[in-house]
């Protein structure tokens, strides 16, 4: 993956500076016919995609030759011991904490004052929860670190799947509902190209290159 990144090659639109996965707009649009421009755009991006072809099969041609590119990333280690099942509990839907899931591309993290809602006062005797208030008074937000990523070359939307085609969180991320302890390993290894192409093929929904890889 640090690959694609090095070559500049990851050109998912979206992320989280760019809320609902708006896109850049180049400034050579201005110049040019409305026609012209979107032709020109559609080159630019089906050029970027022949590159990646192009360093995939180095990457290939590398492997065979026995350098090791390392694709399976090691597990995490969370800042603190979140509980997803003891959440549940408190009757919090998912989409209380992880707020975007609905209408971005991304599910999102939630903010401190999410948590300080109830951990504004001790909440048990668990050694990490008393680290949520000492994150408040040094004014940081918790370091979570994301462990489900598809590689940047890769377009994913969560509002596509989980309000248009109504898919349960369950159905690619296993039950977070029974869950205890925080993730460190990625949940999506089962949504390879095929699997994603499968269900698209089966709803009717584009299998265009350019929808998924950008
Ligand atoms: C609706 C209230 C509520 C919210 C919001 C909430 N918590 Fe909790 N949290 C609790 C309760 C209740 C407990 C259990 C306390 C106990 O042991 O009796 C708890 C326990 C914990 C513990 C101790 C671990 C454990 O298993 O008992 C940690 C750590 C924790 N919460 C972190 C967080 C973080 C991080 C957030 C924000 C993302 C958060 N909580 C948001 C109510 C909440
Ligand atoms: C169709 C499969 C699918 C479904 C359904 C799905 N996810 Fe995801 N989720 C993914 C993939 C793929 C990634 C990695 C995306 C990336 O690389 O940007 C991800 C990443 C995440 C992340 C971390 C990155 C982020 O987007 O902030 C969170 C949190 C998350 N999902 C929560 C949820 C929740 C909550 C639901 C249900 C409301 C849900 N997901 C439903 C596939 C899915
Ligand atoms: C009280 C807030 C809270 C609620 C409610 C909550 N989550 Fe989370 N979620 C978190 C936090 C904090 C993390 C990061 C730590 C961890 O992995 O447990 C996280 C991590 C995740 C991840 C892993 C993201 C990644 O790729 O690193 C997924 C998937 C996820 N949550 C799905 C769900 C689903 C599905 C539900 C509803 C059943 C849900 N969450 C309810 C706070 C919450
Ligand atoms: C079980 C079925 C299913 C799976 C698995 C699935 N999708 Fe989809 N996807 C859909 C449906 C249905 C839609 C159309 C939603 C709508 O009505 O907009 C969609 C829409 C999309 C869109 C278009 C979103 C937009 O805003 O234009 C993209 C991109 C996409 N999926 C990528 C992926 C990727 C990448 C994977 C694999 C990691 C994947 N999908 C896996 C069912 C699925
Ligand atoms: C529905 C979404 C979707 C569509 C449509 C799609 N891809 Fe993919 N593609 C993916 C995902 C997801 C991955 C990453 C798979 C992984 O990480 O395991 C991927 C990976 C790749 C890779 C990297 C090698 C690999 O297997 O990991 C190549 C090359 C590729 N796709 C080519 C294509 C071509 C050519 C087309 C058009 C015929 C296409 N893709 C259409 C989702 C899609």
């Amino acid at each position: 993956m640090g690959l694609y990144h090095m070559l500049g090659l990851s050109t998912r639109a979206g992320g989280p500076g760019l809320p609902g996965g708006a896109r850049r707009h180049s400034p050579v649009a201005g110049e040019l016919g409305q026609y012209e421009y979107l032709a020109l755009r559609k080159k630019t991006t089906k050029l970027k995609f022949r590159l990646l072809l192009l360093v995939l099969a180095a990457g290939t041609a590398a492997a065979v030759l026995g350098f090791s590119f390392s694709f399976r990333p090691a597990p995490v280690v969370q800042p603190l011991a979140f509980d997803h099942k003891r959440h549940g509990a408190e009757d919090i839907a998912c989409k209380d904490c992880h707020k975007r899931v609905e209408d971005s591309p991304y599910a999102t993290f939630p903010k401190l004052k999410q948590c300080l809602l109830c951990h504004l006062e001790a909440k048990g005797n668990h050694p990490d929860e008393p680290k949520i208030r000492d994150y408040a008074k040094e004014k940081k937000e918790i370091p979570w670190i994301q462990v489900n990523r598809l590689p940047g070359h890769v377009y994913f939307s969560h509002a596509a799947h989980v309000k248009y085609a109504r898919m349960d969180c369950k159905e690619c991320h296993g039950d977070m509902k029974e869950r205890t302890e925080p993730v460190t390993v990625s949940q999506i290894q089962h949504l390879d190209m095929n699997t994603c192409m499968d269900c698209h093929k089966e709803k009717g929904v584009s299998t265009d290159c350019l929808r998924c890889h950008k």
